[in-house]
Formats: structure tokens, C-alpha cells, sequence
């Protein structure tokens, strides 16, 4: 019924994995995200141009953003996640570089301070030598003090990035695994952080677009107009991988205290309970339920606020359960048919082998492209 293609020559493009060699995408290892080379691709595709306007409703990082912002087409970013929109709009932001370099130069001659590291978690105390730690606290409380909040963010970004190489702690899966090693001192690599993150705007030169992003809920952006956008290129949290806050709780303790645990609820396919199964043949996990309807709510919010004939690019991955696989991209790509979109095409870009106690084979989950047009 859909047109589908095989592109595994695409495969390394979804992932966050080219990423981590392009300035500024790198300043924050996020590994749902995309890569900066597969939003040139989509924008080549979807054939953009310097004035449109790209909605990325479910933005992570902000790969989408930047990459406009690089082409000089102007974007919007929308995450659920605090951290997300911290980091997206740090990667986005004009800076004024002589303001940077003055105060890194007062920064690292501050007077060492020792915070008390009492009061924090034990995953957080387990995650770092004590004197990385204690510099963590010292160099955040410093960074805190300063007024321009664009200079603020940009140092407690720099310092998420230090805190992260110096940590014990990895992320595996959906989980936080901790294994010791030896590390650099934390102002060592802090100071090198931010010297190649100065080093990396003194290279950039940006067309001038206007790049915005929002912490809020695909499934309800009231704040954006119908009609508004050229193109939508997104790619949405997956069945069964809903891990984004877990992984990172140590960087939310210790960057985002003020952060309720509250705003969660807000995450796609969070809730399972009361409801509304949209494929009742399938007789699918309630989580799987509850995944897609929300997807149809977000998919009903993209095609009100695109233009007619405006296209969306959506990477979606499979669900793998013990007794099934869950083929998202068909589901979702019926869903979108229902509400009015026209699914030009499905590209399959990778296909991995799911195992059960990794010697049952349930099958082959994909990750797919839907490109389709309001
Ligand atoms: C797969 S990631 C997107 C990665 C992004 N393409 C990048 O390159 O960094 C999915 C994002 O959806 C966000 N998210 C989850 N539920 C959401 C919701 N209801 N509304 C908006 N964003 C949401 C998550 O916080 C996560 O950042």
C-alpha cells in the first residue's frame, strides 16, 4: 500500500554518530538525536529555500535547528525536555565573543571554594571523584553569578560537557552504568572545552535566520499558527525507549535543580492507561497504545500548522516486544493518511535483529524515513 524503499547506505545518517565531528553539534553528546547530515539531506529533499520556515516539534538537541540556521532558513524548535531546550538553544544562539573570552579569562583565576556535596544523590556522588565534584560545585556556583543569561548558559554548557569527561558514569541502554577509571583533572578539561567551543563560533559565519525554540508538547502547540510552516523534518522519542530523563538524571541534579519531575507527564506514550486504541485488529501492548494515539495527536498538530502541499520528514523506529515486533513507520504512516496526509514514501535505513534473552529471535526491527505531504 505504502511505496517503501531500502536506503542502508542512509543508516549512519539517523543516528547522532556523525555528529560528534561537526563543531557546535558536538557541544552535547545526545544520543536520540540525528546527524546534521541527514537535516542537508532532508532539506535538499524537501527542496527548502533561504526564506521558509522548518518546524521541528520534537527538537532534542536542536540538529534541525542549527543545521538551518547554517543555510540561513529560518526554524522553530518545540521539546518537552528542559534539557533539550537548554542545549538547543545554546548550540543556536548569537554570541558575542569578546564577552566570552573576557570572562573565561576571570572564570579560571577565581579562588577555589569547597561546596558541601552532602545534600546530592548517591548515583551523583558515585558518578565522580570527590574533587571533581567539589569542582563541578565550585565552577557552577561561580558561572551562576553571572548576569547575561546567554553567557550563563553558554559556561553551564561547557561545564555539562567537562562534567561529562571526567564522570565514572555511562549510559547504557536506558540505563546509568558507573565503572571508575582514572581522569583528568575537571578544570583542565573544562578550560579546553571552552576554548574549542570559542574556537568553534570564531568558524562559523551564519546567513542571518531566525531560529526559536520552545520547551512544550507536540501534541498541543497553540502557540504556533495554522498554516505557518514550509516543512516539518522531526524525529520522535521511540515505542518502548522512553528513557530521556533516567539517563539523565545526574546532569538534571546537578544543572537543573529547579526541574519537577511533574513536567514528564507530558512525554510521548507516558501514560498507557484509559486509552484510545486506534488499531483495535492489532490487539497491541497498552504501551504501544498509548504511543500511537499520542503520535496521532502530535501528527494532527504538524498537519494544522504546516502550509498545503508542505511537506514532513519523521525518522521512526519499530517497537521490539517479547512477542512481536511493532511496525511503527506502516502504523504511523496509516495514521497520517487518516488525517489527511498523502505518504509519498517510506525509507527503510536500518533494519536490526531483536533477540529475546539474546538467543530467541523475535524478529527485525526498522528505522524508517516517512516522508509525507499535507
Ligand atoms: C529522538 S529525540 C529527537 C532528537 C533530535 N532529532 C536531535 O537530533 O537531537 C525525541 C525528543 O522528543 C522529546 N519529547 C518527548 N515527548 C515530547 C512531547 N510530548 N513534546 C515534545 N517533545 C517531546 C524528547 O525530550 C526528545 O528530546
Amino acid at each position: 500500500m505504502f511505496k517503501i524503499e531500502e536506503r542502508y547506505d542512509l543508516g549512519n545518517l539517523v543516528t547522532f554518530i556523525p555528529n560528534k565531528r561537526v563543531p557546535i553539534h558536538n557541544w552535547f553528546y545526545f544520543k536520540e538525536g540525528f546527524s546534521r547530515d541527514f537535516v542537508l539531506l532532508m532539506l535538499d529533499w524537501l527542496k527548502i529555500k533561504g526564506d521558509d520556515w522548518i518546524l521541528d516539534p520534537f527538537c532534542g538537541s536542536g540538529t534541525t535547528l542549527l543545521t538551518s540556521k547554517e543555510f540561513g532558513v529560518n526554524a522553530i524548535g518545540v521539546d518537552a525536555s528542559p534539557l533539550a531546550v537548554f542545549v538547543t538553544q545554546v548550540k543556536t544562539e548569537n554570541y558575542n565573543l569578546e564577552k566570552i573570552r573576557d570572562y573565561a579569562k576571570e572564570l579560571f583565576l577565581k579562588k577555589f571554594k569547597r561546596y558541601e556535596i552532602k545534600g546530592l544523590s548517591s548515583l551523583t556522588k558515585r558518578a565522580f571523584s570527590r574533587y571533581s565534584l567539589e569542582d563541578i560545585l565550585f565552577f557552577k556556583e561561580e558561572i551562576k553569578k553571572i548576569e547575561d543569561p546567554k553567557i550563563r548558559n553558554f559556561f553551564i554548557l561547557a561545564l555539562m560537557n567537562a562534567a561529562d569527561k571526567v564522570s565514572y558514569a555511562y549510559k547504557d541502554g536506558g540505563v546509568i552504568k558507573i565503572c571508575e577509571k582514572p581522569t583528568i583533572p575537571l578544570k583542565k578539561v573544562f578550560k579546553r572545552i571552552v576554548k574549542k567551543m570559542i574556537h568553534d563560533l570564531k568558524k562559523v559565519i551564519y546567513k542571518g535566520s531566525e531560529i526559536k525554540v520552545y520547551i512544550g508538547d507536540a501534541r498541543r502547540m497553540d502557540f504556533l499558527q495554522d498554516g505557518f510552516f514550509d516543512a516539518v523534518i522531526t524525529s520522535p522519542p521511540y515505542l518502548n525507549k522512553i528513557e530521556y530523563t533516567k539517563v539523565y538524571s545526574i546532569e538534571y541534579e546537578l544543572f537543573f535543580e529547579d526541574f519537577k519531575i511533574d513536567s514528564l507527564r507530558s512525554y510521548i506514550g507516558l501514560n498507557p492507561k484509559h486509552v484510545k486504541d486506534l488499531f483495535p485488529e492489532l490487539n497491541l501492548p497498552d504501551i504501544a497504545k498509548a504511543y500511537l494515539q499520542d503520535m496521532n495527536d502530535a501528527l494532527e498538530e504538524i498537519y494544522r500548522v504546516l502550509k498545503d502541499n508542505a511537506k514532513c520528514s519523521m525518522v521512526v523506529a519499530e517497537g521490539a516486544f517479547p512477542d512481536r515486533i511493532v511496525p511503527v513507520d506502516l502504523l504511523m504512516a496509516n495514521l497520517a493518511e487518516r488525517i489527511g496526509f498523502k505518504v509519498e514514501r517510506i525509507i527503510i535505513a536500518n533494519e536490526r535483529v531483536v533477540t529475546k534473552e539474546r538467543t530467541f529471535k523475535i524478529g527485525k526491527a526498522r528505522e524508517s524515513i516517512i516522508i509525507m505531504k499535507k
